[in-house]
């Protein structure tokens, strides 16, 4: 394996590894469920071994709340999508999509078009990896883009986006990777791409206080939040991709707004704990409560006026 390609793929492996966790879990007590995860992830049989409550007694170790954040961020937008989809929606682009095989494993029509976009080094890896007898795998288009170089737009449209159609994106754990020219320039495409038709947007971004109050972003009796902060800090930059964007929430929905898209929702795992985690008898203490990353829900109306872009 070459250094570069572990370096490409090394946070979307984490993620992976965290639905593989949750899968492991009994039917009526997990939050998501990812048939497929461990074939993502390196050790997956050691995990597998290990089980759910060990494994998750672990990530405890490292950072309380660790897994449920990650876990429950994927159940949000899963809900969101399989919505929107119920909803008629007739496009799906999954930016950032790493490991994520929502287009598998979620029970989504056949008539919804579903465009994974990453970096090709990561989806030539996922491809080699993706069972063949996944549902879905016909309805997925594979978009190879660096979001810090390249037209996003330029990419999709090659690839069959339907500009006259109505669509969702969603940019789960990413921007915190790329820069902030690039979410912008992100979000720019997105409202030149859906000008004709209406658009939801997720994006997760994480909180500038982690830098500035690392304390305010974990619930009260945290277990040193400053380590705790710089610990998960380091994990992604130990396999090469540090965090270099941060947000406050004012400042995403200026952003968001800036490219026509009105925030609805902003969401933290203590938002999460008790909507997903307390019905299933997993519900979370205040000291095992990070709130460093949120999730946004932003909706975009089919435009009456050209927007003022940058
Ligand atoms: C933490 S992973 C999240 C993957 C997936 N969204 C999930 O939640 O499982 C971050 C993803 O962002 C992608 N990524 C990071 N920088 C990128 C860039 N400049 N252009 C395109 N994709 C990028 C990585 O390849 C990786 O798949």
């Amino acid at each position: 394996m070459s250094d570069s390609i572990f370096r490409k793929d090394g946070t979307a492996q984490g993620v992976a590894k965290q639905r593989l966790i949750e899968s492991l879990a009994k039917p009526d007590q997990r939050v998501i469920y990812d048939p497929n995860a461990d074939k993502f992830v390196a050790g997956a049989g050691i995990i597998k071994l290990m089980g759910h409550r060990f494994s998750v007694w672990l990530t405890k170790k490292f950072a309380p709340g660790f897994h449920e954040h990650l876990i429950s961020r994927t159940r949000f937008i899963d809900d969101l999508v399989q919505n929107a989809a119920a909803q008629g929606v007739e496009q799906y682009v999954i930016l950032g999509a790493g490991y994520d095989l929502r287009a598998h494993r979620l029970n989504l029509p056949p008539t919804l078009e579903i465009f994974e976009v990453d970096q090709q080094e990561v989806q030539n890896r996922k491809r080699s990896k993706l069972p063949s007898n996944v549902p879905n795998l016909e309805n997925v288009k594979y978009v190879s883009v660096d979001f810090n170089h390249q037209s996003l737009k330029k990419q999709l449209l090659e690839a069959g986006f339907d500009q006259s159609k109505s669509a969702i994106f969603t940019l789960e754990g990413v921007s915190q990777y790329i820069s902030k020219e690039a979410v912008n320039s992100t979000l720019e495409e997105l409202a030149e791409l859906t000008k004709n038709t209406s658009a939801t947007f997720y994006i997760s971004y994480v909180d500038s206080q982690l830098q500035t109050d690392p304390a305010a972003c974990f619930g009260t009796g945290y277990p040193h939040p400053e380590k705790k902060a710089k610990t998960i800090m380091n994990l992604a930059a130990k396999v090469g991709e540090p965090w270099i964007s941060f947000y406050s929430a004012e400042e995403i929905k200026e952003v968001l707004s800036q490219y026509g898209f009105s925030l609805m929702e902003d969401k933290t795992l203590v938002d999460f704990n008790s909507e997903y985690f307390a019905p299933i008898g997993r519900k979370l203490l205040d000291s095992e409560i990070l709130n460093l990353e949120h999730s946004v829900r932003a909706e975009r109306k089919k435009l009456t006026t050209t927007p003022k872009l940058h």
